[in-house]
């Protein structure tokens, strides 16, 4: 920290150039104000360095041209990264670099060589704030998803039930078609979709006998429960409607809201299906999960009453490989 700086800046800077003057330059100015930098030459030997540290850097300083593997090489490999996409990423640019193929494969910002310092200071601490704010969003994610394993606990699921409903339901998906945003609110609704029976008491939840009709009212709840626990948490936006919706039936004799056929949104159809097939086919302490055939004749059998026809048409295709491949994945 430097004599007038009475406000050190907090955050972890990597600056990746194959030049060492560069990074010498970009490390002073940085640590003055407070900054802890990292350096790398080469976008390989940055990949290493990422791969070793247990909390990512909050911004990565990137020069474009340099031996081994170039900043577009190293931005494509983090961008395909689900830790390490959400890093900003600051391009160092001559003259004449391919500024546009950066942006497109995902950069944040870009800096003209030679850089200037207080410009420098004003766009690194812009993304680091920009990045703890994502990360402290990711923490709530964190946070919801701890909660949902709490929960799958509680129901006495033996293995990682919410992450085979989110497997099934994505396989599904990719019969399905769809986008890549559509997907990740899939994976995220499928993973907390139960998260509502954490107000349940144990009375209910661990009942072992046949609950009574007024219980059984309590338990229909779990949805509106879990849609209202995650309203508050931007993030969870497009998983709203697995939570909520995730027990509609397609002859529109389900609940909360009785919505019939395609009035249930497609991803909570999608849960649906997947949450009822490992149900019936995991295991639980007080018995054993039923067999595969038998769970596809159910299936089958509700195929267009309680579950959309077309769905499940997709998962007698896939359900059987996943079934066999990864049963505790
Ligand atoms: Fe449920």
């Amino acid at each position: 920290m430097s004599d007038g700086n009475r406000f050190p800046e907090t955050g972890t800077i990597l600056v990746v150039d194959d030049v060492q003057a560069v990074r010498q330059v970009l490390r002073a100015i940085l640590e003055r104000k407070g900054f802890r930098v990292l350096e790398s030459e080469n976008g390989q030997k940055a990949l290493e360095l990422l791969e070793s540290l247990e909390e990512p850097p909050d911004v990565i300083l990137l020069d474009l041209l340099m031996p081994e593997m170039d900043g577009y090489e190293f931005l494509r490999r983090i961008q395909s990264h689900r830790e390490w996409r959400l890093i900003p990423v600051i391009m160092l640019t001559a003259q004449g670099d391919a500024k546009l193929e950066a942006l497109q494969l995902g950069a944040s910002d870009f800096l003209q060589k030679p850089v200037e310092s207080a410009e420098l200071i004003a766009r690194v601490r812009a993304h680091v704030r920009l990045h703890q704010y994502i990360r402290g969003l990711e923490d709530i994610e964190n946070i919801l998803y701890t909660l949902a394993r709490i929960v799958e606990a509680r129901d006495r699921y033996t293995e990682e039930h919410t992450e085979r409903v989110a497997t099934y339901a994505l396989a599904l998906a990719d019969e399905v078609g769809l986008s890549e945003e559509e997907r990740e609110n899939l994976r995220k609704g499928s993973m907390v979709h139960d998260i509502g029976k954490i107000a349940l008491p144990d009375s209910i939840l661990l009942k072992p006998g046949p609950l009574t009709a007024e219980e059984f009212e309590k338990v229909k709840e779990h949805p509106v429960v879990g849609y209202r626990i995650l309203m508050g948490a931007q993030s969870m936006r497009g998983a709203l409607s697995v939570v909520r919706h995730h027990h509609e039936r397609w002859d529109g004799q389900g609940y909360p809201d009785r919505l019939k056929g395609e009035k249930i949104p497609l991803l909570a159809r999608l849960c649906a299906v997947a949450d009822a097939f490992d149900a019936m086919t995991s295991d639980r302490p007080y018995r054993a999960g039923m067999p595969l055939e038998r769970a596809l004749d159910i299936l089958r059998d509700g195929a267009g009453t309680q579950w959309d026809p077309d769905l499940i048409g997709f998962a007698l295709k896939v359900f059987p490989e996943l079934y066999h491949g990864t049963p505790s994945s």
